[in-house]
């Protein structure tokens, strides 16, 4: 089986039934990664996981080394990524602790350090990202997640938003008639950098609140906490159904 790394996000800073095997720390041309990778057992198979945000949880979202995190999951072998992230909902289908498998991305991040290429003696390469997502790790997690009885949506186009702060109600109205149904701040350069290197990307995106104006008042922090508890539970089975296939 390919070497599997699990990523991370707000409300999954780690994995609760991982058997703990080893933790490193590592350096990067680009610098250090979130947090030390924790190798470890779930069920009978190896995976890798690492705290996107740190642990405890100190990176905001523009400020997340990805280009350090990805390098250091290629040299430690890993071809394949599963990505979790806390999303706002923008459609109806994707309401509070909902989880999407996205298809779909729309970048409207900037200033990130976004690429490999971008030193002049390595010449300029031009990754295919049609289609963003590994089709193959997305069948999976959907055929997991039909195993594991979660009802989710098995498509989606994840808008990626700079962040910290949350978006304005116009900025959502946009997004959405551009076709977003999700929105989240860590998706890119996430999925292009693993593109970058050969690595099979997937996300499991797990809707913390209606985005901005699609609700009535404010979005609380007590709120996006909540939902994200009975989601990313739900994400954790589904990770574990994923892993036992
Ligand atoms: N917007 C952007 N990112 C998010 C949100 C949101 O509403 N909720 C959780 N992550």
């Amino acid at each position: 089986m390919s070497k599997l790394a699990i990523i991370g996000g707000t409300g999954l800073t780690q994995l609760a039934d991982l058997k703990i095997v080893k933790r490193e720390q590592f350096n990067t041309p680009y610098g250090a990664p979130s947090a030390e990778f924790i190798t470890g057992e779930l069920g009978d198979k190896k995976v890798i996981f690492l705290a996107r945000h740190g642990n405890p949880h100190r990176f905001a979202p523009h400020k997340i080394n990805y280009r350090a995190n990805i390098w250091a999951l290629k040299q430690l072998g890993v071809e394949q990524i599963i990505a979790v992230a806390a999303v706002g909902g923008i459609t109806p289908d994707m309401g509070p602790a909902h989880i999407a498998i996205p298809d779909q991305i729309i970048d409207y991040s900037y200033g990130r350090e976004h690429t490999f290429f971008d030193n002049d003696q390595e010449g300029v390469t031009h990754i295919d990202f049609t289609y963003p997502y590994s089709q193959k790790l997305r069948s999976r997690l959907i055929t997991a997640a039909a195993q594991a009885q979660l009802k989710i949506s098995p498509l989606g186009t994840y808008g990626c938003a700079q962040g910290p702060r949350l978006e304005t109600a116009a900025e959502i109205k946009r997004m959405e008639q551009d076709g977003c149904d999700l929105v989240g701040m860590t998706g890119m350069p996430e999925a292009a950098l693993a593109k970058e290197l050969s690595i099979d990307y997937a996300a499991i995106a797990v809707v913390a609140n209606w985005a901005a104006g699609k609700t009535e008042g404010e979005i609380t922090m007590a709120e996006i906490e909540q939902h994200l508890h009975k989601g990313m539970a739900d994400a954790a089975l589904l990770l574990k159904a994923f892993i036992s296939q």
